[in-house]
């Protein structure tokens, strides 16, 4: 049976776009149960009505963080999820909430990060790294938990910044990269090849990667 998961986003949508993309091309085995957006005008909630997802729009404006999130949390309890699915959905989760979705040992919210991280967390990845004059940046796919573009890595892959890039230019290339980069994620989680190891020296928790897809 297909995973389950909810698209979390707040503006365009073109990483929702790929994902529903490679869903309807048969190279992601993942089942969209709803999409929810915490912006009015995104146009990522066109891309949600149109492929007939339940899509909710849930304005974070003049509300608490709590508050919020129990909006939220009430949309979702409608829907029986395996996984949420962040996709340039730019608000940090609460550690309430996270506790719903993350445990030491087994998170269920991931998120892509247009940099190689630990490197450019936050907020304007493309800009730092690019005013920073790297000459390989990178996308990364990976489990949210409390801190900012910290959790465990599940997937990075670089791409090079060429000696003519404009920032546009950077930021296209990593952006076909975070379109094919995210549904290969996600699908390693649909193969159940995902899984977790906790080094209590470092109190950090490590992605591990079955090769091949169980039988
Ligand atoms: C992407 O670059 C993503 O990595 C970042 O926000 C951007 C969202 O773009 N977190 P889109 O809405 O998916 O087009």
């Amino acid at each position: 049976m297909s995973l389950k998961i909810a698209l979390f986003a707040s503006g365009r949508g073109s990483n929702v776009q790929a994902i529903l993309k490679a869903i309807e091309t048969g190279t992601l085995d993942v089942s969209p149960q709803c999409l929810i957006a915490n912006m009015e005008d995104a146009p990522v909630l066109d891309l949600g009505r149109a492929a007939n997802l339940p899509t909710y729009c849930i304005p974070h404006k003049n509300l608490s963080r709590e508050q919020h999130e129990a909006d939220v949390l009430k949309a979702l309890a409608s829907h029986n999820i395996d996984y949420i699915v962040l996709a340039g959905y730019m608000r940090m989760l609460t550690p309430g909430f996270l506790k719903n979705y993350a445990a030491v040992d087994h998170y269920r919210i991931v998120n892509i990060h247009p940099s190689m991280l630990p490197a450019f967390p936050g907020t304007h990845a493309y800009e730092d790294a690019f005013n920073q004059g790297v000459k390989t940046s990178g996308v990364t796919v990976h489990f949210v938990d409390e801190i900012m573009d910290n959790g465990p890595i599940l997937i990075q892959e670089s791409f090079p910044r060429h000696d003519d890039d404009t920032l546009e230019t950077f930021k296209a290339r990593g952006l076909a990269l975070e379109h094919r980069l995210y549904p290969q994620a996600l699908q390693y989680l649909a193969e159940n090849r995902v899984s977790f190891r906790y080094d209590a020296d470092i109190d950090r928790c490590f992605v591990e990667l079955k090769t091949h897809a169980p039988c």
